[in-house]
């Protein structure tokens, strides 16, 4: 499709701060989440120079639809994405064009409403598993144990079977190092990625350990035949396109595990421990969960059917993913493409950040806030779709959306129904940007709710 390019009339504005060779790298560096939330002051389109190269940032909830739904057909990921790929290769978050469709097509049943209740068993019985392992007075880093949680779940429902024991060890071993080193990978310039610098060693290192085991689970599981499970792995191998009867080649889905791993790990992690930190926060709020949990839940285990009847834990999850959520994501022309009234050639790298999003002051009242109210149906209608879309919008959104959405709500209800968390005096949890904005520490101290 061909655009024809007005002119434009004026250049797009440049954040200020930039120094020479480096431009605004050392802003980005020191304060991403401060650099970020300020960009709007400057424009709906922003231009920020990383290095010498320029990367325009759509700040606005419009032009943020532009790039991820209007006109996404004209846009590929960009640059955040290609340095994905030693982790990733060209699984469903960094591939482009035909065959995104094509992987998109064929992952999709993975998570469908019904896999979703096949995996809330190993959910329901993870969680249970980690409220078991606390006793009263106990002092827990929440960000660790959540971080265990959400890997461990999302390799037991990968691999169920003991064919798979090999990668869920690797995925715990060396997962969190993947993702520790994953953000200082993706924002530094290519060049440094072949100094033997301790970040790229490890990132490389797990990467490819990861990536090695998870092959021979692949290729030992098709060689077993025992495809016939439940799992994440056994749906992907079986999975034919409707249209051209193919399949997915072991390579290809041992991208889409790592991809599902890295993109699903830390997201969950950040969300649950930044929700116990703030009910701990707010014990008016907790205690309406807890009310809620004892008349939905009772003293049984939760299940899937009990996630949609838990409104007040989705209000607080919506509120906790507003607050602490995906802190930058990218994208490439790959058409010449107006955006508000500035022409984009092909090749340009385009930014947006749902983190900045979703605290932009135009778009919500007190923004920097916790305020589980403003999600009661009431008052909903005070935000416009546009500008909540925490999982990203158009053909690029998270696929693992309702996946998170039950595992998180799970989690919650069984941990609140059991146990009190209060933060241990003398640390505040502080922001650091990584794919989310996850916390440092969120360390607690677990007291038996029947005490509390
Ligand atoms: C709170 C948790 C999560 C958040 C906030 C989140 C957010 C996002 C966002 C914003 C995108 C779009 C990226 C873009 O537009 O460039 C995305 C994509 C993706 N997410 Fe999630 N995610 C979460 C959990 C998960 C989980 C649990 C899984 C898997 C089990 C997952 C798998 C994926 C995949 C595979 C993509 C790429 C989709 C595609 O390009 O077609 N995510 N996620």
């Amino acid at each position: 499709m061909s655009v024809e390019l007005r002119p434009a009339a004026r250049p797009v504005p440049v954040a200020p701060g930039a120094v020479p060779l480096l431009g605004h790298a050392l802003r980005l560096w020191r304060d991403p989440l401060g650099f970020l939330k300020s960009l709007h002051a400057y424009g709906d389109l922003v231009r920020v120079n990383l290095g010498t190269m320029p990367v325009y940032v759509a700040t606005s909830a419009e032009l943020v639809n532009e790039v991820t739904v209007r006109q996404a057909r004209s846009f590929e990921k960009g640059r955040l994405f290609d340095r994905l790929r030693p982790l990733a290769g060209n699984g469903l978050a960094t591939a482009n064009g035909e065959i995104h469709r094509r992987h998109r097509r064929l992952i999709q049943p993975m998570f469908h409403p019904q896999r979703i209740s096949a995996y809330a068993g190993v959910m329901s019985a993870n969680a249970r598993a980690l409220a078991d392992s606390w006793t009263p007075g106990q002092h827990i880093e929440m960000e660790a144990a959540m971080a265990g949680y959400a890997v461990e779940t999302l390799a037991s429902t990968m691999f169920s079977t003991d064919i798979g024991l090999p990668a869920v060890q690797a995925v715990r071993e060396n997962l969190p190092v993947v993702l520790k080193n994953m953000l200082i990978r993706a924002a530094s310039p290519k060049l440094l990625d072949r100094f033997p610098i301790k970040p790229n060693r490890d990132f490389d290192a797990a990467a490819a350990r990861l990536r090695s085991v998870i092959d021979e689970v692949v290729a030992a599981t098709r060689r077993s035949g025992r495809t016939g499970y439940n799992d994440l792995l056994s749906v992907v191998l079986a999975a034919q396109d409707d249209e051209t009867g193919e399949s997915l080649s072991d390579s290809e889905v041992r991208d889409e595990l790592s991809t599902i791993l890295f993109a699903g790990a830390e997201t969950t992690a950040s969300t649950l421990a930044w929700t116990f930190h703030e009910l701990a926060r707010h014990p008016e709020v907790e205690q309406q969960l807890v009310d809620e949990i004892a008349e939905v839940v009772g003293d049984r285990q939760v299940t899937v059917e009990d996630v949609p009847r838990l409104a007040a834990v989705r209000r607080v999850l919506d509120e906790v993913i507003r607050l602490h959520g995906v802190t930058m994501l990218m994208r490439r022309t790959t058409a010449p493409v107006e955006l508000g009234g500035f022409a984009l050639p092909v090749g340009t790298e385009v930014a947006f950040s749902l983190y900045a999003l979703h605290r932009h002051p135009g778009l919500y009242k007190e923004p920097d806030r916790f305020d589980p109210d403003r999600w009661l149906p009431e008052r909903r209608s005070e935000i416009d779709r546009q500008s909540y879309i925490p999982f990203g919008a158009g053909n690029r959104k998270c696929i693992g959306d309702a996946f998170v959405w039950t595992e998180a709500t799970i989690a919650l209800a069984t941990v609140l129904a059991r146990w009190q968390l209060r933060p241990v005096p003398g640390h505040t949890p502080k922001e650091v940007a990584s794919a989310v904005a996850h916390p440092d520490r969120v360390p607690m101290t677990v007291h038996p709710r029947t005490a509390a």
